[in-house]
């Protein structure tokens, strides 16, 4: 039996395991099983263990591990370096890489509604783990990106790390002018009714603004309900967790899957 996994704590939630075992299904991968383990801290170095000697033939990390599993790695692909986040680990040539597929899938979610992102205005709010991810690819071709975090030293270690000039930061409560794009990489709104507590009255009626909540689950926070209602474009975080999903699978099995009607169903 070839196993899969995805690690996290906690894990409970995960879709993860439906969605790999569904195309493994689709795809005749008989052999194949994907599982969900929640672990702590202590079990890392054993799970890449696993993978090296082939009682694991793939592992996705997720909150709180994608920098915390970093040490126990033999090589970093280029996107998980410059991120500190992996959340796909892989056996290459006898080693443990650790891989990055957030930022692919982020932007893979963007090109499926052919929503184009260059030389846009991005509102970023958070500066926590899957932060770096978002900005990773947006920044190549952003016009400007303001980030806000609630503690703000760590929105500054953000802008420190970029090379480009492109990134300023503003104080959590406030805003910048008017942007296209305003996406929520907090956690808050995962518990039902959370708020943010900003204001986006000066948003109203402008449809060409997108508000993305990487948040799939619950399907629409109040971050996008108040949006919806102001007349902006929204979108939560489905499809970038489908695509991150769909780019692991294609790296361990080699098959090719498609985000077709029937996957989204399942994630309903
Ligand atoms: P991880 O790094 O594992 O993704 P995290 O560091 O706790 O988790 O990141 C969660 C993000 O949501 C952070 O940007 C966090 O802000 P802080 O850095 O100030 O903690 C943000 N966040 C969580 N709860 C929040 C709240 N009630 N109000 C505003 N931001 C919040």
């Amino acid at each position: 039996m070839r196993k899969y996994l995805v690690i996290g704590n906690p894990i409970k939630h995960s879709l993860s395991p439906l969605i790999h075992n569904y195309w493994m299904r689709k795809h005749q991968l008989t052999e194949s099983i994907y599982e969900k383990e929640k672990v702590e801290k202590k079990n890392l170095e054993s799970i890449v263990e696993k993978v090296r000697n082939d009682d694991l033939r793939g592992v996705n990390i997720t909150v709180p591990f994608k920098k915390e599993i970093i040490p126990f790695l033999d090589r970093l692909d280029g996107i998980a370096k410059n991120t500190l986040s992996v959340n796909t680990l892989c056996k290459v040539k006898g080693e443990v890489w650790g891989y990055n597929t957030d930022v692919e899938g982020f932007t893979e979610s963007l090109v499926d509604e052919l929503i184009d992102y260059r030389n846009k205005d991005i509102f970023i709010l958070g500066s926590g783990g899957v932060t770096p991810s978002i900005i990773h690819n947006l920044i190549l071709t952003a016009n400007k990106i303001y980030i806000s975090n609630r503690t703000k030293k760590k929105a500054e270690q953000l802008q420190s790390r970029d090379l480009t000039g492109k990134i300023e930061v503003i104080d959590w409560g406030d805003n910048p002018k008017v942007c296209d794009f305003v996406i929520n990489t907090t956690s808050v709104g995962l518990i039902k009714d959370e708020n943010l507590g900003l204001d986006f009255k000066n948003y109203k009626n402008n449809k060409d603004v997108l508000f993305y909540d990487l948040i799939y689950s619950p399907e629409e926070t109040n971050f996008l309900k108040d949006a919806k209602l102001r007349g902006n474009k929204t979108m939560n975080g489905k499809m970038m967790f489908l695509h991150q999903a769909r780019i692991a699978f294609q790296m361990w099995t080699g098959v090719a899957v498609e985000i077709d009607d029937e996957i989204i169903k399942l994630l309903e």
